[in-house]
C-alpha cells in the first residue's frame, strides 16, 4: 500500500523530465526479465544472505551422498555456497525467471561450478528425485509447495523453508538465525 501511494507522485515527478517513451518500455522489459511471472506465482526475486546459507549446513548429511535442490534459485547463491562444503552431494537449482537464471548460469561457468541450473517451474518437477528441497519463496507459495512435497517427497527426505512456515504441519526444526539476521529457517522431515 505505501508503495502504491508513491506511484502517482513519482509519475508526476518523472513527467517533468520529458523522457522518451521507449525508456519506460525498456525499463518495463528489464523488470519483466527479472520478475517474469511473479504476478502469478506471487514470489518476487529477493536474495537470501550468508547467515541463512550457513544455517542450512548442520541440517545436511556430511558423510553420505544426497541430492539437493533450491526451488526458485535466483542467482544460484544457495547451491553455490553449499557445493564446496558437501563434495559428496549433487546440487540443483531451478528458476523460472530468465534473467536470474541466465545470471546463475554465467556465474556457474565462471566459478566452474558443478551445480545444475534448470529453467523450469518447480511445480513441474518431481521432488521425489531429491533428498533435500530448499525453498525461499513467499507465504502465498507455501500451501502448494507443501501439497507437492507431501505428494512427491520420499519418506525421510527433508524440506527446508527460509522465512515461510506452513500451516498444515508443525516444523520438526525451527532455527532462528543469528542476531541481526532477518529470517527463521523451518525444516520438516517427510
Ligand atoms: C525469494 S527468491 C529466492 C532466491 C534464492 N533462492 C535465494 O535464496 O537467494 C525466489 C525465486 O523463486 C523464483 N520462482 C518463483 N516461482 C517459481 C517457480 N514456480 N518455479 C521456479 N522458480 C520460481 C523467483 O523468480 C525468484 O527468483
Amino acid at each position: 500500500m505505501p508503495l502504491h501511494l508513491g506511484f502517482f507522485p513519482v509519475i508526476l515527478f518523472a513527467r517533468q523530465f520529458n523522457l522518451p517513451a521507449w525508456l519506460y518500455l525498456a525499463a518495463f522489459l528489464l523488470l519483466v526479465l527479472f520478475y517474469w511471472s511473479s504476478f502469478r506465482t506471487r514470489v518476487p526475486l529477493y536474495l537470501s544472505d550468508r547467515k541463512a546459507w550457513q544455517a542450512v549446513i548442520p541440517l545436511l548429511p556430511s558423510a553420505t551422498p544426497f541430492r539437493f535442490i533450491d526451488i526458485g534459485s535466483g542467482f544460484g547463491d544457495v547451491p553455490f555456497y553449499l557445493e564446496s562444503r558437501f563434495p559428496l552431494a549433487d546440487f540443483y537449482g531451478t528458476e523460472i525467471a530468465p534473467a536470474p537464471w541466465l545470471i546463475s548460469r554465467v556465474r556457474a561457468r565462471y566459478k566452474r561450478s558443478r551445480v545444475t541450473l534448470l529453467r523450469r517451474d518447480y511445480a513441474a518437477l518431481d521432488l521425489a528425485s531429491f533428498d533435500v528441497v530448499f525453498a525461499f519463496l513467499s507465504p502465498a507459495a507455501m500451501p502448494s509447495v507443501w501439497l507437492q512435497a507431501q505428494a512427491q517427497m520420499r519418506k525421510g527426505s527433508l524440506l527446508i523453508s527460509l522465512s515461510f512456515d506452513v500451516q498444515a504441519r508443525q516444523p520438526d526444526q525451527v532455527i532462528d538465525l543469528a542476531e541481526g539476521a532477518r529470517h527463521t529457517l523451518y525444516a520438516w522431515r517427510m
